[in-house]
């Protein structure tokens, strides 16, 4: 068996077999604008033993998500920052290896919160025990997971949405905004995307069933957007912000409701964005127009109602009325290229590293 020398997390020297090998990707440096590939470190370190009441766990998915980018800054927010030489935080599917902990049994998939790492020690807190027979178990991180669940309550609690009334969702084939265009249109509206490029708009038509779909890109945005919402807009999901967000602004309907749950164009950003300070246009807007805009953090607002979702989008799926599309990259080591990109709209749909099988 190969031999090779590993640093210890004391700073010890040791040698390792290759099947003892944790391969960790490190936050190296804080990103100063948009991340850099010098501001990840794969690093090699023992696999961590259990001691009783835990369980070894090996990851099979990580989820990628842009809320990961607040985590590598440490401006205050609602979540303490990943320390310069921690492993990245993350969702991930794992399996059992290992077990001393009464619950599980080698083998049991678990959704876990094990961070960019080939294995993790975990006393059990913060696993969900998957079904065995689950034929797709990446779906736990995107349509039946994190992103599905925050397309889900945003629209349905805080967008309130009526048949009839015309639905915009920014970032549109994504994990998030997926959900909320098809779940709009199961309750009867007029549905519209935005999304960047064309073969992500004619997905998000074609395959979504949106009713029309607009290219963020194309310097005719806010007539185009203006054009498919005839009737104004009553339900803004708002992921983007920038120009998206401007070319919204003047179509809202009175009383129409923007569920505030991202804003990726913004989260690079060194200062505040060039051009004369919108604030007074927004807030005239809002109070004239009796607009409802809300921002919310989906565990921490609606952790308990995760049941309710997982039901309901198990049984829509099961019936084919929701459709998903997973953005599948091999490889812990691509991670944060692949993390970079998600910051750029590389991505097609629910990002996810797959590290091993
Ligand atoms: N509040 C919460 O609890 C919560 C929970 C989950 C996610 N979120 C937020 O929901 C949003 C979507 O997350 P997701 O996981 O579904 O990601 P995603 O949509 O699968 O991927 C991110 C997408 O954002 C778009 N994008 C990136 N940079 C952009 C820019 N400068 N201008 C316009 N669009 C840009 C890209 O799509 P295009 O190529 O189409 O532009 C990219 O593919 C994010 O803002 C995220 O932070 C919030």
């Amino acid at each position: 068996m190969k031999q090779r020398t590993l640093s210890t997390s004391d700073g010890s020297v040791t040698t390792a077999r290759n099947n003892t090998v944790n391969h960790q990707i490190v936050l190296n440096s804080r990103p100063v604008g948009a991340p850099s590939p010098h501001d990840f470190l794969l690093q090699e370190r023992i696999i961590p033993e259990t001691s009783a009441g835990e369980v070894l766990l090996r990851t099979l998915y990580l989820s990628l998500d842009p809320y990961m980018r607040g985590r590598m800054s440490d401006v205050p927010s609602y979540a303490a920052p990943v320390a310069v030489g921690d492993v990245l935080v993350g969702s991930t599917v794992s399996r059992v290896e290992s077990s001393q902990h009464p619950d599980y049994q080698p083998g049991d998939r678990v959704r876990a919160y094990s961070g960019w790492q080939g294995y993790a020690v975990s006393d059990g807190t913060g696993l969900t025990k998957l079904d065995a027979h689950m034929e797709h178990p990446s779906l736990a991180l995107g349509v039946l997971g994190m992103p599905g669940f925050t397309g889900y309550m945003g629209l349905l609690d805080i967008g309130q949405p009526k048949a009839g009334e015309t639905v915009v969702v920014a970032a549109a084939s994504g994990a998030v905004g997926s959900v909320v265009g098809q779940v709009a249109k199961l309750n009867g509206c007029h549905v519209v995307g935005v999304a960047g490029g064309a073969e992500k708009c004619r997905y998000v038509v074609d395959e979504l069933g949106f009713d029309a779909c607009i290219d963020h890109h194309s310097s005719e945005l806010p007539a185009q957007l203006a054009s498919v919402c005839p009737k104004g807009i009553d339900v803004y999901f708002e992921s983007v912000g920038g120009a998206v967000f401007d070319a919204v602004l003047p179509l809202l309907n009175t009383r129409a409701r923007i569920p505030l749950c991202g804003l990726i164009a913004h989260y690079n950003d060194t200062a505040l964005p060039p051009g004369p300070d919108r604030l007074g246009l927004l807030a005239t807007t809002l109070l004239k127009k009796r607009i409802r805009m809300q921002g919310f953090i989906i565990f921490d607002d609606y952790g308990d109602r995760y049941g309710e979702f997982f039901a309901q989008m198990s049984t829509w799926l099961k019936a084919g009325e929701i459709k998903f599309r997973e953005d599948i990259v091999d490889g812990l080591e691509n991670a944060p290229q692949a993390f970079i990109g998600l910051l750029e709209g590389r991505n097609f749909g629910k990002l996810i590293i797959r590290v091993a099988t």
